[in-house]
């Protein structure tokens, strides 16, 4: 090979590692992804033959060497969690697409083994990589995977996920144990649905809502979420086993979750009726999986086989091809939600896709379609991964007819007509016209829905009393009477009734919840409750700033500036005085129960584990009349330090003389 091959070589290896570094940044941080699995993993192959080929440009710090990062202090906008050091590596596995290679796997584990030996052949479940560390039978730590060698302490989070046991009664030895924290199909598509409602990106799939979910703030709102766990792995020294599979039937006898679907295959032919077996059965499952991971069983020949840089030599994936159908785009819809933001669904020329006849398909914004240099009239290829919407992930450009036209982003809603504003931070345009009809009418379905006002009616009823011109603003609710209902198609007076007297009851619902019917964007269910705990009422919401709200544990900047931007508009201060006018609650009345001023103009930060939950700590200081906020500052008071007070806060109130208080002072602080 002459020079000038090589320097192509050495640009093409270049190119592959700067291109699989920008995704594994995508995947594992942003939990963000741009392209498929199949299409990272063929990349990721190529890279590794052509290092193979070409030692002289091999590299430690190559992506086939290193284990992508899931440290979240990388991402703009996220919390840092602690980080600790994992006591054994956290590597990644090996895989493949194809059973030949799965062959070439079997014959270099016999190769080392010398004697017959089992495989343990386990679903390869699609989530994100945790390691569990049990001293004593009691959970002492949660570490996610991190970089392989240092890990997210996702620890409090974990501990709300239901499946997970704190403690699995007296067991001698500590041990780590690691598996997969998934979110099952249902929690994903009500977790989008919501998010939908108030205005957030929805996640792309189960595997992304579980990694970003794991690293939310709020403990409360990871486990209202539903994630599940499935463990598969114990590493500990001297532990009392000599097979893997021994050790799961272990742990599960202890209540800890294992995988009910796992077998010992003697053979590869029993190996290759698993995969056979599960690559139809997985698709009854509730949660998604990608594969097949066969372990060699034997604990002793596992250490003999030992590990290369990045992963196991005695275990492997065998993964599914996602499957795929090609059909013809026939036109794009763009659909207005009740946050104005606009969606493009592609029309297709009905296919058949696994089990189902797939017509629609999500093409997510325009950046997507840019992505994809998508044609209204190019054959498609539309996949369902471990999502229930299907997707284009690609286009067939040999089949491009010749007519084939570049679709235009609109300009105006579709709906109203007015400007379309493109958010550059979440790649998706809106419709900001707060009178557009499909805006008006997804506001008055939020705030009537069962976590809002709780009001008896559907979409239905919401259409027939826009299209009379009864309803435009919130408070046009709460001025609807009987003689105006009876005008409406099959209303009687009972149902009219009825819905009168459940539009009344509805002043009754607390603050917390008002505030969430607002439909303020970002403001999801648990915020809402949380600013309404925080501020006490609606007057001190107004008043605030945006430091003030951003001050508040769990409150970025997004939502800080989003809540600045829903109160600095004058038509929904009027809004709020006429909703209140009508009765609702504006201010938390949990205020009342106020037990002292002794913290009154004192702000308090806290950190760390105390005798009581930290939830009822931060109640405590408002309780008292103090200000509870997520970080240090020249304006802190107090630093509240519990046993493992996080050592930045403790340094930084060093730094600025912010005194630091024990559980114990603070209680003698309050009741003084
Ligand atoms: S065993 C030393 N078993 O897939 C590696 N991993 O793509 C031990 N995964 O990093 C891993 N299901 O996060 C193992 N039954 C299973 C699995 C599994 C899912 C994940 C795991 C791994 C990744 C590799």
């Amino acid at each position: 090979m002459d020079f000038k091959d090589k320097k192509e070589v050495q640009k093409r290896i270049e190119f592959l590692r700067q291109e699989l570094e920008k995704h594994n940044y995508r995947y594992y941080v942003l939990n963000d992804p741009q392209i498929s699995d199949f299409e990272y993993d063929g990349m990721m192959s190529d890279l590794a033959s052509l290092e193979k080929m070409y030692p002289e440009f091999a590299s430690p710090d190559s992506p086939t060497v290193k284990v992508g990062s899931d440290i979240a202090g990388k991402a703009p906008g996220t919390r840092e969690f602690r980080q600790y050091r994992h006591r054994y590596p956290m590597l990644s596995l090996g895989n493949t697409y194809n059973i030949e290679e799965l062959q070439d796997f079997d014959r270099r584990a016999r190769e080392g083994a010398g004697s017959s030996f089992n495989y343990s052949c386990e679903l390869k479940f699609d989530g994100t990589a945790i390691c569990l560390t049990y001293s004593k039978g009691r959970l002492v730590r949660a570490l996610t995977r991190g970089d392989g060698t240092v890990g997210d302490d996702v620890t409090d989070n974990v501990r709300t996920i239901s499946s997970i046991p704190v403690h699995i009664g007296d067991v001698p030895w500590d041990f780590e144990i690691r598996g997969e924290i998934y979110m099952p199909f249902a929690s994903f598509n009500a977790l989008n649905e919501e998010r939908l409602d108030i205005g957030d990106q929805p996640f792309a799939n189960p595997r992304n809502a579980a990694a970003g979910s794991l690293k939310t703030l709020d403990p409360k709102e990871v486990h209202r979420r539903g994630l599940e766990c499935v463990l598969y792995h114990i590493i500990g020294d001297d532990l009392p086993f000599k097979y893997h599979s021994e050790a799961l039937e272990w742990a599960a006898g202890h209540n800890l979750p294992v995988s009910k679907y796992s077998r010992l295959c003697h053979d590869m032919d029993e190996v290759r009726a698993y995969i056979s077996e599960w690559d139809t059965r997985r698709k009854t499952l509730p949660f998604a999986t990608d594969g097949i991971v066969i372990k060699v069983d034997d604990l002793a020949l596992q250490t003999r086989l030992g590990y290369t840089a990045k992963s196991p030599r005695w275990a492997t994936a065998y993964k599914f091809k996602p499957e795929q159908a090609l059909t013809r785009l026939l036109s794009i819809d763009y659909q207005v939600g009740r946050t104005g933001a606009v969606t493009p669904v592609a029309n297709l020329d009905p296919v058949p896709l696994s089990g189902t006849t797939v017509k629609r398909a999500s093409l997510h914004n325009a950046d997507q379609m840019e992505l994809l240099d998508i044609r209204i009239g190019d054959y498609v290829y539309v996949e369902k991964g471990g999502e229930i919407i299907p997707k284009i992930t690609g286009v067939e450009l040999s089949k491009r007819p010749a007519e084939a036209e570049v679709p235009h982003f609109p300009t105006i809603c579709p709906d109203c007509g007015a400007p379309l504003v493109k958010d550059e931070s979440e790649a998706r345009h809106y419709c900001l016209n707060e009178a557009c009809p499909t805006r008006v009418k997804g506001a008055f379905l939020h705030f009537i829905s069962r976590k809002a006002m709780n009001i008896n009616a559907g979409e239905a009823t919401i259409d027939q009393l826009y299209d009379k011109g009864y309803i435009r603003e919130l408070p046009d609710l709460y001025r609807l009477n009987m003689e105006q209902l009876l005008t409406l198609d099959g209303w009687k007076e009972k149902s009219a009734g009825n819905f009168l007297e459940s539009v009344s009851a509805s002043v009754k619902v607390p603050f917390g919840r008002v505030l969430f019917a607002l439909g303020i964007r970002h403001i999801g269910e648990t915020t809402a409750k949380t600013l309404a705990a925080r501020f006490g009422n609606i007057e001190a919401m107004e008043k605030a700033s945006r430091e003030e709200f951003l001050e508040i544990e769990d409150i970025g900047e997004v939502i800080a500036d989003s809540l600045v931007e829903y109160f600095g508009n004058e038509g929904h201060r009027r809004i709020i005085q006429e909703l209140r006018d009508f009765g609702l609650q504006f201010a938390d009345n949990s205020a009342a129960s106020r037990l002292s001023d002794r913290l009154s103009g004192c702000t308090v930060v806290v950190s760390g584990n105390f005798t009581r939950p930290r939830d009822e700590m931060k109640a405590l200081i408002a309780a008292h009349g103090g200000k509870n906020t997520g970080s240090v500052s020249g304006k802190t008071t107090y630093l509240l330090a519990g046993e493992k007070a996080g050592p930045e806060k403790l340094a930084k109130a060093e730094k600025l003389g912010v005194k630091v208080i024990t559980e114990e002072e603070f209680y003698s602080i309050i009741n003084s």
